[in-house]
């Protein structure tokens, strides 16, 4: 894996795990080009990485936006000519709450950021890579919700279910073109995740109602955030699992047992569907492939 003098797009890079990232691929040579919405954050981390000796570009920009994509990746090309990686990392946590309280706002606010934002910046990004023909790299910031449901979090969850399963789609279907995909999959990790409504859009603001009744309500994932990961840990990992080639990148071992319940569950589900009267003539049918 030759990372030197080829150039990453990363979402969401003025802090948390996509300025740790980026800190790790410059250390491997990469030009960095950091996309986000907080302006005075990626000021700081323009700086960060300058004070590193990483060459670096930041833009301003909203992932939800595809003309801001343009923007980025123009300027990308602009000033280092070709790009072989794109990080979607940007993301939102949303209001946790039960179904019937969590509002549209929310939901669309998350999928607009968590979901299309990937699907924005890979419509931008992947015909860039595709079109020096030297191969590259995507990386999909999901993260363990996209293993498993998490309770009070079906936004969160629905959004990061899809990321897992597009970074599938796209593994095989980028492969031919020496394209890599990768999906990262962390638990908690010491970032300001929940405080996401920091960068809540004005087009995505919550009712009045839904504001009040938030007021002074407890922040239930500031604690497991602050007792996650510490942060510079995930970009580390994140050059051990590319050179490794992998597919799922995984941050937090001790997980293991819980997603390996979640698959048992799944399995026995097969095994009572093979025993089904209903099914017999079925059991054998060939399994369809696409590529
Ligand atoms: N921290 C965790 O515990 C954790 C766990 C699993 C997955 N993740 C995922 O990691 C990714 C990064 O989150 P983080 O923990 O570093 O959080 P963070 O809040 O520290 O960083 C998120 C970054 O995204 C930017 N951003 C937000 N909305 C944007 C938009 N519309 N357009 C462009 N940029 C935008 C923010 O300004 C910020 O710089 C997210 O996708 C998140 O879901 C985080």
């Amino acid at each position: 894996m030759n990372l030197t003098n080829k150039t990453a797009l990363i979402s969401g890079g003025a802090e948390g795990i996509g300025l740790s990232i980026a800190k790790a691929l410059g250390e491997q040579g990469m030009n960095i080009v950091l996309g986000d919405i907080d302006e005075a954050q990626l000021a700081l981390a323009d700086q960060a990485l300058t004070e590193l000796k990483i060459p670096c570009l930041s833009v301003p920009m909203d992932v939800t936006k595809p003309e801001d994509w343009q923007t980025l990746c123009q300027a990308a090309i602009d000033r280092f000519d070709k790009v072989h990686m794109i990080v979607n990392n940007a993301g939102v946590s949303g209001a946790p709450g039960p179904i019937e309280r969590t509002s549209h706002q929310d939901w669309r606010w998350v999928t607009d950021v968590n979901l299309m934002g990937v699907l924005y910046g890979m419509e931008a990004a992947v015909p860039l890579i595709k079109q020096h023909g030297e191969g590259g790299w995507v990386i999909n910031v999901a993260s363990m919700a996209g293993m498993a449901g998490i309770p009070y979090a079906g936004a969160y969850t629905a959004t990061k279910v899809a990321v897992v399963g597009m970074s599938e789609s796209w593994h095989v279907e980028l492969a031919k073109h020496n394209i890599h995909v990768s999906v990262l999959c962390p638990a908690f990790v010491q970032t300001r995740i929940h405080l996401s409504h920091r960068n809540r859009q004005a087009e995505y603001k919550l009712e009045t109602s839904v504001q009040e009744e938030n007021k002074g309500k407890k922040n239930a994932a500031q604690e497991l955030v602050e007792n996650g990961i510490p942060v510079d840990l995930v970009g580390k990992r994140v050059i051990e699992a590319l050179a490794a080639g992998e597919l799922y990148i995984f941050t937090h071992p001790s997980h293991r047992q819980s997603i390996a319940a979640r698959f048992k569950a799944i399995d026995d589900a097969f095994a009572r569907a093979a025993q089904s009267p209903l099914l017999q003539d079925i059991v054998d049918d060939p399994i369809l492939s696409f590529d």
